[in-house]
């Protein structure tokens, strides 16, 4: 016999999934991501899309200060604290409360973000990154991150034909985007089991969707159904 309802619901409820997307810039991530929470929903999962910097006012309010004006506004240690500023704000305000619910998660960008473009783009050093996600982040770390990954000269160029005011991060040149290519791929390679790469470069983006879809059947799916 089952305990009481609402034993029986707390008992039965798990956390939802953390899917995160990374990549360059023009690496198809916004319509990538949008095309999975509709996948995950028509499968009767209910899931929440957001994006960093942002996603609660307070971190859309800092993503204005971060993605817009001069390039040298910020130190690269300043630039950090502010991603990791809306990234606490957005971590208390929707993600971890969604993930206790049981909701699904699918963030456009997270810490590897910060690693890539901070630690490894700007020159701060992966360590002093990852300190400050230890404190911010601590636990609520992605199940599952899709790495959109194509040559820079690619990306740059597709997303100068959408450009709009948010220009900081494309217009630095081509070895920072080289830099922050490379990063993302050692992360893929330090952790294999949390990191898919994605090939982003060739294909359009029914074929990217049809390796995204596969990578999250295969990875969480087949996972939730050993859960029991
Ligand atoms: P978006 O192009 O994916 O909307 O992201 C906005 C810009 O912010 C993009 O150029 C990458 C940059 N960014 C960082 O530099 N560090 C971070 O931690 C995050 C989340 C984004």
């Amino acid at each position: 016999m089952s305990a009481g309802a609402g034993e029986d619901t707390a008992a039965r409820r798990v956390r939802g999934r953390f899917i995160t997307f990374e990549g360059g810039e023009g690496s198809g991530k916004t319509p990538q991501s949008a095309r999975l929470v509709d996948w995950l929903s028509a499968r009767g999962i209910a899931v929440r899309r957001t994006r960093e910097p942002g996603g609660t006012p307070g971190a859309e309010a800092i993503r204005d200060l971060v993605v817009k004006g001069a390039d040298g506004r910020w130190s690269a240690l300043a630039e950090t604290l502010l991603m990791f500023a809306a990234r606490d704000d957005h971590l208390r305000q929707v993600i971890r409360p969604a993930l206790e619910a049981g909701e699904w998660v699918v963030c456009d960008r997270f810490v590897d973000s910060t690693i890539a473009y901070q630690g490894y783009g700007r020159g701060l050093g992966r360590a002093a990154v990852d300190d400050i996600a230890a404190v911010v982040v601590g636990d609520t770390r992605p199940d599952l991150t899709l790495i959109l990954d194509l040559p820079p000269s690619v990306g740059l160029a597709r997303a100068a034909a959408r450009r709009g005011t948010e220009t900081r991060f494309e217009s630095l040149d081509r070895t920072f985007h080289d830099r922050l290519r490379a990063g993302f791929l050692e992360i893929a390679a330090a952790e294999p089991d949390r990191c898919a790469v994605v090939d982003a470069g060739a294909g359009d983006t029914d074929a990217i969707f049809a390796a995204v879809s596969r990578i999250v059947a295969e990875k969480l799916f087949e996972e939730q159904s050993g859960d029991g």
